[in-house]
């Protein structure tokens, strides 16, 4: 075999390699079609090989494709920020844009810390966060993730700020039914910020919907509207980490939007650009800016990258192709539609425990017992097994563990791309289908025809 110099993920592992790709399907080299059911990690929104996203990269490049926010601003970039406030009718009014989740979500950090500073409630510093969340690798954001797995090995480096309980109704952390629960996980919030010291802490975040950490767990109904009570009552700004959720996802061009979250900084990335380009953003409300403004504040830190022309030329188009495609309404359409067709077939399958998530954001708990939610053996690598065998029958669909307070809880996340059809999730559905029979009937499980 020739040499090979890419550092991959898994030494170990032989990997198809992907040369092309048109809508929701790519190709090898030798010009095998595998359906791309998770866009790769949750991220290429409006599909493979759209020509008219590449020609405004490839004009943008040509015209100018960098100058740095220290020093001007780009007509491009003004465009571009200015997309994130339409797309919010007018709720965000400032935006900034990172090259990544990670460094966008260390953006707001600083962001909150400026804002703190400037207004003279300097002794807060903390960001509160929830176990089992993911806010990114850079250490900075890693110490807010609950992603035990994640965490692992790099806890020496990682600031602990305190954790709260997630908002997980399927199991309970506080042994409750939803009906009646009282909303003991929001309650967990301010319990920490009376036992931290309401002065010490800055912030709470928390992605509306779960990402890859609980695979598109959604929270109660009342449970964000709840956290904002708690925010406002200790001077707390509350950041909603839509960096997965963002720009369409789950139906709505915000998943805040579905919960009455109301957050001071919304911060996006993946589907910013489509999937086109490193991007992503942080966006905070005009209420958050003033109070940044009118103490004469100012925003200096950043990256090399920071609100270059090249990403805000691709966001742009980006952002034109989805709403003049109308994609984010096929995003919820084609949601409601996957998730009947998973639930159908959920009948045959003994491990789908739950079934989760909106929009193109599906989430399926795989367990051992339905019943009970006993979690199946981690040693097994249950999900992992899945992913595989779905990669030998020409697809690709993400997979996760440690749903159950990190320890166990395999779980599946289906998330193709926004411009998918009706017949395009049959395939997919049918192939998972098949994929789960031979997994199921591998691990001793008793398949129903
Ligand atoms: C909710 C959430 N926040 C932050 C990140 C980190 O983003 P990135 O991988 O672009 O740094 C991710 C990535 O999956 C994410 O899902």
């Amino acid at each position: 075999m020739a040499q090979n110099n890419v550092l991959n993920a898994d030494f170990f592992r032989e990997y198809p390699r992907i040369d092309s790709g048109k809508g929701i399907y790519m190709y090898t080299e030798d010009g095998t079609e595998i359906i791309d059911g998770a866009s790769g990690p949750v991220l290429v929104s409006l599909g493979h090989g759209i020509e008219e996203i590449a020609d405004a990269m490839r004009e943008q490049a040509v015209k100018l494709a960098f100058a740095h926010r220290d020093d001007c601003v780009t007509p491009v970039l003004e465009k571009s920020c200015a997309t994130f406030t339409e797309a919010s009718d007018g709720y965000l009014y400032k935006t900034f844009q990172v090259a990544g989740g990670s460094e966008a979500n260390e953006i707001a950090i600083k962001l909150v810390r400026n804002y703190h500073l400037v207004r003279g409630t300097g002794s807060k510093y903390k960001i509160l966060a929830r176990w089992q969340s993911y806010h990114g690798s850079s250490m900075g954001v890693l110490a807010l993730s609950g992603f035990t797995k994640r965490r692992s090995g790099y806890e020496p480096y990682l600031f602990e700020h305190g954790h709260i309980a997630p908002c997980y109704c399927y199991r309970c952390w506080f042994d409750q039914k939803p009906e009646s629960c009282g909303l003991q996980c929001a309650q967990a919030l301010e319990n920490e910020i009376l036992a931290q010291g309401p002065e010490t802490v800055a912030a709470f975040i928390a992605e509306p919907i779960s990402g890859m950490s609980l695979c598109a767990a959604e929270p109660h109904e009342g449970y964000f509207k709840r956290v904002r009570e708690i925010c406002d009552k200790y001077d707390i700004a509350l950041i909603a980490d839509e960096v997965m959720t963002g720009f369409g996802r789950t139906g709505r061009m915000f998943a805040y939007q579905h919960f009455g979250m109301d957050p001071d900084i919304v911060v996006t990335g993946k589907a910013v650009s489509g999937g086109y380009f490193p991007l992503a953003a942080v966006s905070v409300t005009e209420g958050f800016y003033k109070q940044l403004y009118d103490n004469k504040g100012d925003f200096t830190p950043g990256y090399s990258w920071s609100g270059n022309p090249l990403g805000a030329a691709v966001q742009l188009a980006a952002y034109g192709y989805l709403t003049r495609n109308k994609l984010v309404e096929n995003c919820a359409r084609m949601g409601t539609y996957l998730k009947k067709r998973i639930t159908e077939i959920a009948e045959r399958h003994p491990t789908f425990g739950d079934i989760r998530g909106r929009g193109l954001m599906v989430g399926i708990e795989l367990v051992k017992d339905r019943d009970t939610k006993e979690p199946i053996d981690p040693s097994v690598k249950f999900s992992l097994q899945v992913n595989r065998e779905a990669l030998a029958q020409n697809m690709i669909i993400e997979s996760s563990s440690g749903c159950n307070r990190g320890q166990s809880g395999d779980a599946l996340v289906i998330s193709p791309a926004f411009v998918i059809t009706e017949g395009e999730v049959d395939k997919i559905v049918d192939r998972l289908d098949g994929v789960m029979t031979k997994v199921e009937a591998a691990n001793g499980f008793h398949v129903f025809p």
